[in-house]
């Protein structure tokens, strides 16, 4: 099983899926400055090239940033994790756009060429409350994305392991 995590900044998932125990062979960062980078070293991942990655069985989209090309999303199982109750609030400020919403929250989903609009795998939520702003909400989603990433990644890894034998 390998896997390859994708990541452009504080990398606060990256540290999720570290703390979990889950075995990361590699992390892609389109930011040469993210914190995740530090995370990584720390807990002696190798730091990649895109074409360095060889073939994984799941590369994850954690706060990852950059556009991937349609060949690229074609050729490898790639999941992404996006701050809102997809399909509502596709793209950025996301948390922003969800203030008058009732209820906020989370999605894991397949990645494809269109952004943000793969398959659903998992989605949680929570509630909006009138005293929230956006610093608030975000830190909910954060809260429910470093719960449930490395969950959805375990049962991942599973179902390709047993796919396998
Ligand atoms: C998360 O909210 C993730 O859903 C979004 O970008 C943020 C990344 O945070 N795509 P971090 O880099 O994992 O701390």
């Amino acid at each position: 099983m390998k896997l390859i995590v994708f990541i452009s900044g504080n990398g606060s998932n990256l540290q999720s899926i570290i703390n979990n125990g889950i075995k990361i062979d590699g992390v892609v960062s389109s930011n040469p400055n993210a914190y995740g980078i530090i995370r990584a070293r720390k807990a002696n991942i190798p730091i990649m090239e895109m074409d360095e990655i060889g073939n994984p069985d799941l590369i994850v989209l954690a706060g990852y940033m950059k556009i991937l090309s349609k060949e690229f999303v074609e050729k490898y199982n790639i999941i992404n994790i996006h701050p809102s109750l997809l399909p509502k609030y596709k793209g950025l400020n996301t948390h922003q756009r969800a203030l008058n919403d009732s209820k906020h929250g989370m999605t894991i989903h397949k990645v494809v060429e269109e952004l943000d609009s793969g398959e659903i795998i998992f989605q949680n939520s929570i509630k909006v409350y009138d005293f929230d702003d956006e610093e608030s909400l975000k830190n909910r989603v954060l809260e429910l994305e470093h719960k449930w990433l490395p969950v959805v990644i375990k049962q991942l890894i599973k179902e390709i392991e047993n796919d396998r034998y």
